[in-house]
């Protein structure tokens, strides 16, 4: 009898505004992209084994696993992680990755690993489920608290489309792209959310929740109860944010997209000046993009502290960088 074949592809995916809100439960506008973590292999009864094209030592591990976090080489853990999740559910594999998301580039190169190794592992739950099972996942096997939005994007996308994604009800109302524009992506430096800041960012918003409750209720008069600087800094961000990713959803519903763009530069400037993620060299490289003809707005997308920039064009303006599709969830593939 020939071994039973398993072949998935998960996207990457970039946020064009509607940072570090998810993890208040609040709104984010993200894309998945085509940029794709395969896992192609056979499937096998006790054992994970998969190989990298991009790393030199495969992993190896038996399932039922529960200490995701040990697993060497450290890649691994992403897998293990999801294994050790989904317990007596897991099904083992042998395989081989490949991947075409930059990696620690804030296009979520890990949340793609998780919900490709999510399916190879045998996962069959809904999209949401599948999300919420990798993000449980990430903070197991590698410490990092993150929100939703970076699995449900992965395994929710949709063609031609971004996604509204309310944090805290988890529903998403796509919304298409228009035909006239592009979106460009330029990568700035390499960075690893978890030996970030990204952690304390988390930290310090939980704080100003406990003094004023949840941020995704708040409004500008609750954030005058804040007394603490850097906590109203890192809250007041999170309000406006929330209120620009409203905004920027029906600006591209209407086709505005001179203000849509303008959200996008205030987003980045929030994001640089309250929430302090941003980098100088991000900073320049949105200051180039703003200033070429025919770019609408352009900010840090991700997590920060590196990574990359997103832009917003017409089609037909002239920028560095790559562009990107919005492409349909991960899936079984041939
Ligand atoms: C990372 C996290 C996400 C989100 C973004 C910032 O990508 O994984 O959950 O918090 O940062 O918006």
């Amino acid at each position: 009898m020939s071994e039973a074949r398993i072949s998935y592809q998960s996207p990457g995916r970039v946020n064009l505004i509607g940072d570090h809100t998810d993890y208040t439960g609040g709104l984010v506008f993200p894309m998945a992209i085509d940029r794709y973590t395969t896992i192609r292999g056979t499937r096998t009864t006790a054992s994970v084994h998969l190989r990298s094209q991009n790393e030199p030592e495969p992993v190896k591990f038996q399932i039922p696993i529960s200490s995701p976090d040990q697993v060497t080489p450290s890649w691994g853990r992403y897998v293990a992680g999801v294994a050790a999740e989904m317990q007596n559910r897991a099904q083992g594999f042998d395989g081989e990755v490949a991947c075409t998301i930059p990696i620690g580039a804030g296009l979520s190169s890990s949340a793609a690993l998780e919900v490709v190794s999510a399916l190879a592992l045998g996962d069959t739950s809904t999209p949401i489920e599948c999300a919420k099972l990798c993000q449980r996942a990430e903070l197991r096997s590698v410490g990092v608290p993150c929100g939703i939005m970076d699995q449900l994007t992965v395994t929710s996308g949709i063609r031609d489309h971004a996604l509204l994604i309310d944090c805290h009800e988890l529903t998403i109302s796509p919304v298409q792209l228009p035909n006239d524009v592009k979106i460009v992506v330029q990568f700035i430096t390499e960075r690893k959310l978890s030996s970030s800041s990204y952690a304390e960012r988390v930290a310090q918003c939980n704080a100003a929740e406990e003094i004023i409750g949840p941020l995704r209720l708040a409004n500008w008069s609750s954030l005058a109860n804040i007394t603490d600087k850097t906590i109203f800094h890192r809250a007041r961000h999170v309000v406006s944010e929330n209120q620009r990713v409203r905004d920027f959803a029906a600006m591209m519903c209407s086709g505005d997209l001179k203000t849509a763009g303008q959200l996008m530069i205030e987003s980045h400037n929030s994001l640089d000046r309250d929430f302090e993620t941003s980098t100088p060299q991000m900073n320049n490289a949105v200051a180039v993009a703003i200033a070429q003809p025919g770019v609408f707005g352009a900010r840090m997308t991700g997590g920060g502290f590196g990574g990359c920039i997103v832009i917003l064009a017409d089609i037909t303006a002239k920028v560095d960088g790559w562009q990107v599709r919005a492409v349909n969830a991960a899936s079984q593939i041939e």
